[in-house]
């Protein structure tokens, strides 16, 4: 068992982060919230107390139950659970009468192990409104700024430390070096979370949790529903039953593409051909979210008659990731940003089967690595993410086989075109969305009135902010040139300009 931190999140907004900070110094960790302790807190090695919005000295303050943790496990308290020690145990925390926002310089270091090889005046990011005047009992002061006298200090006798401000923050420059500080040299855990330590003990995981029974999984070509794939194979081989579907929404060729590459990956892997029970579903709808439940719905459907010619499959198979997990779990309850249209792939209760979820404690970039330390191919491990419901939310109005093949020409002029000029690893995501407009044009003496089609591309990490990436002017001239010399029915391109918000990445 790799050495596990805890990570007990009173909601701030940096939670996310501490544990992106903690893993990145190869060392498990898991968030939960403050009040859902586990009974046994043995296999912890260290705890960390997260930032939060409340004031401990307010009615809503939060309280954690320490009696196991405090004294007992290594303890780092940040921010808020920096004060609510203070508040709680002998000192004194009060509103600050300075900013204490933003960037500081630690002027007082003491010479602790804490802040080993933390340099004098290193930059910290403070954020809180409250501040504490008196340290708790048993305190020693181990940082201040010119504003915050108190910025971290560390209890007598016990490894537990706390600061004010927050390391997880990038414009804390040392943050990681903290970090790392209290957990390796102060707590003494070890590195041990690695790509390869995390395939081998999920590997022999899913041996002892499945056994001999079958598992069927839905594959989307996409990252995470592959990585899954390969780590259940690894572990039982052709006990997992891949069922990859095609709706008829997917980009140019690649239905046979992606299932080639299945296939020479070793995966027991079904191609469904259902394009035309999508159709027939999606035939007359305009409105999206129609379209989007339309194709939830005969996705299951489609789905659940496969499942069900595998005798005897009980588990089902699954890529979630570690920021749906958090978000379900999360301090403020299942958070609104879970939009339903993500969950197109589901699944239905009616199925009764049992989950397995290889990737759930990853990170999306954790995922890539793990995808890359078992061969995966690099460049199904990069591809763009693409929506569930395809290129239907990518086509304006009503979806005909037509106006599919027509996007995916255009599509594809603009995603090889990206690749050719260096410019598809820069991209977040790119496509083309076909637009229920005809404009006028002029080809040779011709008069032409046909379809807009509109490129969009956009830069982001994780899908909830996004802005427009600028594409170089020459790029665009190509590919505009291209798609309408090529494409038969288009005779206009036009660029997406919208950020998110107030737009968002597709446009249905
Ligand atoms: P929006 O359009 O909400 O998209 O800004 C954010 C990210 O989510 C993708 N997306 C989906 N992915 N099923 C998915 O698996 C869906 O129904 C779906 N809708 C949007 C979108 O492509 C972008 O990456």
């Amino acid at each position: 068992m790799q050495h596990n931190v805890l990570i007990l999140d009173f909601g701030s907004q940096y939670t996310q982060l501490i544990a992106r900070r903690v893993r990145e110094l190869n060392i498990f960790c898991e968030i939960l919230p403050y009040n859902n302790l586990p009974v046994d807190l043995t296999d912890f090695k260290a705890v960390i107390l997260s930032g939060s919005p409340y004031s401990v000295r307010s009615n809503e303050a939060l309280h954690p139950d320490l009696s196991e943790i405090k004294g007992k496990i290594p303890m780092l308290a940040v921010c808020y659970g920096a004060q609510y020690l203070a508040h709680f145990f002998g000192g004194e925390v009060a509103p600050s009468d300075t900013r204490e926002y933003g960037r500081a310089n630690l002027d007082f270091i003491a010479d602790d192990i804490l802040f080993k090889d933390v340099p004098q005046n290193s930059q910290v990011w403070m954020s809180h409104s409250d501040t504490i005047k008196t340290l708790p009992k048993n305190a020693v002061l181990l940082a201040s700024t010119k504003d915050v006298k108190n910025a971290a200090y560390k209890i007598e006798g016990e490894k537990t430390y706390a600061i004010q401000f927050h390391p997880e923050v990038y414009h804390s420059t040392d943050g990681t070096q903290l970090l790392k500080n209290f957990l390796v040299n102060i707590a003494g855990v070890q590195q041990d979370f690695t790509p390869n330590a995390f395939v081998e003990e999920t590997v022999e995981g899913l041996r002892q949790k499945i056994g001999k029974e079958k598992v069927v999984l839905a594959l989307s070509g996409g990252v995470d529903s592959t990585v899954a794939a390969v780590l259940l194979n690894k572990a039982i081989g052709k006990n997992l039953y891949c069922i990859f579907v095609n709706n008829g929404l997917l980009r140019k060729n690649e239905f046979q593409n992606v299932l080639n590459q299945y296939n020479g990956m070793g995966l027991n892997v079904k191609g469904v051909d259902a394009t035309e029970r999508f159709m027939n579903a999606l035939a007359g709808l305009e409105d999206p979210e129609k379209k989007r439940k339309a194709i939830g719905r005969v996705f299951i459907e489609v789905f659940d008659d496969e499942a069900k010619l595998i005798d005897d499959a009980t588990f089902l198979g699954q890529g979630t990731i570690y920021p749906d997990v958090i978000e379900s779990i999360s301090v403020k309850g299942p958070s609104a940003t879970i939009k339903s249209h993500h969950n197109v792939g589901g699944l239905p209760d009616f199925m009764k089967l049992k989950i397995v979820e290889p990737l759930r404690m990853l990170f999306k970039d954790e995922v890539r690595r793990v995808g890359a330390s078992l061969g995966i191919d690099p460049e199904l491990l990069g591809r763009h993410p693409f929506p569930g419901p395809g290129l239907a939310i990518r086509i304006l109005g009503d979806i005909t086989q037509e106006k599919v093949r027509l996007l995916q020409e255009v599509d594809a002029i603009f995603i090889e075109g990206l690749k050719e000029h260096g410019l598809y690893n820069k991209v977040w995501q790119a496509g083309a969305i076909l637009l229920p407009v005809n404009s006028v044009g002029v080809m040779g003496d011709e008069r032409t009135y046909e379809k807009v089609v509109a490129l969009r591309a956009v830069a982001s990490t994780d899908g909830m902010t996004a802005d427009w990436v600028h594409l170089p002017y020459e790029f665009l001239m190509e590919i505009s040139n291209k798609i309408i010399n090529k494409v038969k029915g288009v005779n206009r391109v036009v660029y997406d300009i919208s950020s998110k918000p107030p737009a968002t990445i597709e446009w249905e």
